[in-house]
């Protein structure tokens, strides 16, 4: 698939997610075989552009192209000139967020709140897209509210103005993330518009995936949660849709390389203070439902440096070593990897 003249190495992406695709995270996707990657949503408002939140979400240094910077607002002005400033920052695509349900987002009209003014949509689209020579991308929802779903109209709209892809999310603003994700509506959209679609919403296995990107028409699909603690998902869609066959789980020895790696970009990244902080949540998802992995987490949020973090989760992955080969062979809980976290 491609987003303008950039070939996709695959259809498999991984979702925006705000506190969770930050560039170690996407770069470790990209590596799993993530075909393309999106940054966390970045606010276009000017005067938070500084803010340390901003700064280490506008950090592309060194990640695998094409680029993509999400960026979130209502002015149309406001949102053309982030996208200009994100593209001399080293954007490659930028990608607008109408799809946000968060509260503190939809009271200033931004994310998925933007639905509700069809006006102001096209106005936005067509702002951004004059704005910069690089393809802009729609990441959205299917409406506001249940029963009055305007994805058709906001789709074909975004097509007219030059939108160069467009990610769906299955459900209304209404949903949050409550019932399924409604893939009839997403195939309905794709039957009316020619950009690429990407189908996102409750993709957490092989199976899934397939069955999404048959049933929808899709051209790519896109995974946010179930990525989470688990960037070998990619490996495992991009496997089973070539061959029919699944992986088998990957083995500890891996996993514990691959997070110890992933700790240390983290630690490198955000520093000492916040990179033991937030790594925590990357560990608790690595290691959700493994044997004995309550007593340890508890053990693990105690911890209040990156060294002794490090140190604490290589010795719980070395037990575990001594206990099985694969994951699959520790792992005593079956995980929801679509819990909202
Ligand atoms: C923690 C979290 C943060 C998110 N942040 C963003 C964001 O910054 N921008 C965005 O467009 N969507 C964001 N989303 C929505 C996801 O991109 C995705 O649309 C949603 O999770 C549904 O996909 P999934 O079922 O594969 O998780 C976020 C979702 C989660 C769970």
């Amino acid at each position: 698939m491609y987003i303008g003249p950039y070939q996709l190495s695959n259809n498999l992406i991984v979702a925006p997610m705000a506190g969770v695709t930050d560039r170690p995270f996407r770069t470790l996707c990209k590596y799993f075989g993530a075909g393309h990657a999106v940054s966390e949503m970045m606010t276009a408002d000017k005067t938070l552009r500084m803010s340390k939140k901003s700064l280490y979400r506008a950090n592309f240094d060194g990640e695998l192209a094409p680029i993509s910077a999400q960026i979130a607002g209502s002015d149309p002005e406001q949102l053309a000139e982030a996208a200009r400033y994100q593209v001399a920052n080293g954007a490659q695509i930028v990608d607008i967020n109408m799809g946000c349900p968060a509260k503190k987002v939809c009271n200033k009209l931004a994310g998925s709140a933007l639905l509700q003014d069809e006006d102001l949509v096209a106005r936005i689209l067509d702002a951004v897209v004059a704005a910069v020579d690089v393809p802009v991308t729609l990441k959205t929802r299917l409406g506001f509210l249940n029963g009055e779903e305007n994805i058709l109209r906001v789709a074909k709209r975004a097509e007219d103005a030059g939108i160069a892809a467009l990610a769906l999310h299955g459900r209304t603003r209404e949903d949050m993330y409550l019932n399924t994700a409604r893939y009839e509506l997403i195939r309905e959209v794709k039957k009316n518009i020619h950009i690429p679609l990407i189908a996102n919403g409750d993709i957490d296995s092989p199976e899934k995936a397939k069955y999404v990107l048959d049933y929808t028409g899709a051209d790519a699909v896109m995974i946010g949660r179930a990525a989470q603690g688990r960037p070998w998902i990619f490996r495992e869609i991009a496997h089973y849709l070539e061959t029919g066959e699944h992986l088998a789980a990957p083995e500890i020895v891996e996993v514990k390389q691959v997070l110890m790696g992933h700790l240390a970009e983290l630690y490198q990244f955000y520093g000492e203070y916040s990179g033991c902080r937030i790594a925590r949540k990357h560990i608790a998802w690595y290691t959700k439902g493994l044997r004995s992995s309550n007593e340890f987490r508890q053990n693990m949020y105690k911890v209040e440096n990156t060294a002794d973090q490090a140190k604490v989760v290589e010795s719980y992955f070395d037990q575990l070593l001594d206990q099985g080969r694969r994951m699959s062979d520790v792992q005593v809980e079956q995980v929801n990897l679509l819990e909202i976290k």
